[in-house]
């Protein structure tokens, strides 16, 4: 079995961190999203993965690398134009060949325990399986609409008025009969070839599609909102470590992990959160289900459920920092404006002043 993983598209709804870099390599819980997605095919025992990347394919290609830090192999797959997900498993035939597969989408962020599942389907007779997630507003997502025996009679991209709230969690396995179902749909209206129309043709031509409903948590972290949502949902499962420096007038409380290199200074941090390598936190405050990326500085203020990216800079900040998604080499530094509250997305090197 292999493994494919969509990290091209376009990212619009996470502008402006999208202009400047791949949104399946923002951090959560410091840990690109991306990585956390190979992890967990890598889990399933696949050890070929390959990834699809668009525009910011140099940036995925060397962050990846070989893959050899895992213990798989990748493959990067060139998608000229982001013309829908069934497009991205169409140009993918050549590595997939005739094997069965999982494709995951590169910006979906999902609780633990989906290998078991993948492995299980390696050996079945499905012909796909699809992962679905109970959701209150399914209208943005693939929906699917089961009947009283569990078996799916309908999937539809998008829909106004929902059938059912069982949303189609960015996971689908597939065998051979893939390659028809993509041949035969057609563009949607909004140009695409959906992964959705795939499926429904393999289930109104009577091949073996499963339903499989996830009961953990599962996140489509395509606005900043989802970062900071699956932030802190991967924040409260991490176990507290300290690698870095903590001064004696520095106070931890509750779950917190310093990564090595970090130095902290008479300063609080509250957890769940986590300090990146090589950052340092100097007479400051960092409030529950924050993660400072790497070679970062938040010098005398306080920043909470927020992620900054590498090397930024906060500092001297007369007001918290919160619900923020901070970019890299973005500097945050006191000025002579109005004081308000502070409630940001910046991009990489953005550079704001405040009072
Ligand atoms: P989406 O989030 O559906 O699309 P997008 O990345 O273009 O974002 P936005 O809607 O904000 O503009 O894509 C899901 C994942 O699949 C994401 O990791 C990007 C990837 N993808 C491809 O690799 N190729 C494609 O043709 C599309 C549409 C998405």
């Amino acid at each position: 079995m292999k493994g494919l993983v969509l990290s091209g598209g376009k990212g619009t709804r996470l502008r402006p961190i999208t202009y400047t870099s791949a949104k399946q390599l923002v951090p959560v819980a410091n840990k690109p999203v991306l990585f956390r997605v190979i992890e967990a095919i890598r889990d399933a025992g696949i050890e070929e993965i390959g990834i699809v990347i668009g525009d910011t394919g140099e940036e995925i290609r060397a962050a990846v690398g070989n893959g050899r830090r895992w213990g798989v192999r990748t493959v990067f797959i060139e998608q000229p134009e982001p013309l829908g997900l069934a497009h991205a498993v169409k140009i993918s035939r050549d590595f997939l060949g005739d094997d069965r597969f999982v494709m995951f989408l590169g910006d979906n962020c999902i609780q633990g325990g989906i290998s078991p599942l993948i492995q299980q389907f390696s050996h079945s007779d499905y012909n796909a399986q699809i992962v679905l997630k109970q959701v209150n507003d399914p209208r943005q997502f693939g929906v699917a609409e089961l009947d009283d025996d569990r078996r799916i009679v309908r999937l539809v991209e998008k829909p106004r008025e929902p059938r059912s709230n069982l949303a189609l969690v960015g996971i689908y396995m597939f065998d051979a009969h893939v390659w028809e179902a993509v041949e035969s749909i057609r563009p949607s209206a909004r140009g695409e070839l959906e992964i959705t129309d795939a499926i429904s043709w393999l289930v109104n031509n009577h091949y073996r599609v499963f339903p499989y409903i996830h009961e953990g948590w599962w996140i489509d972290t395509g606005k900043k909102d989802d970062m900071l949502e699956a932030n802190r949902l991967v924040l409260e499962e991490l176990e507290p470590a300290i690698h870095g420096y903590v001064s004696r007038d520095s106070q931890l409380i509750g779950r917190v992990i310093i990564e090595s290199g970090a130095e902290v200074i008479n300063s609080t941090i509250r957890g769940p959160a986590i300090i990146g390598e090589h950052s340092r936190i100097l007479n400051s405050y960092i409030g529950p289900f924050t993660s400072i990326y790497h070679h970062c500085l938040v010098e005398e203020s306080e920043v909470e459920h927020s992620i900054v990216l590498e090397h930024s800079s906060i500092r001297d900040l007369p007001h918290r920092l919160e619900d923020s998604l901070i970019g890299r080499n973005v500097e945050i530094i006191r000025s002579p404006l109005r004081p308000k509250a502070y409630r940001m997305m910046l991009g990489d090197n953005s550079s704001v002043g405040v009072l």
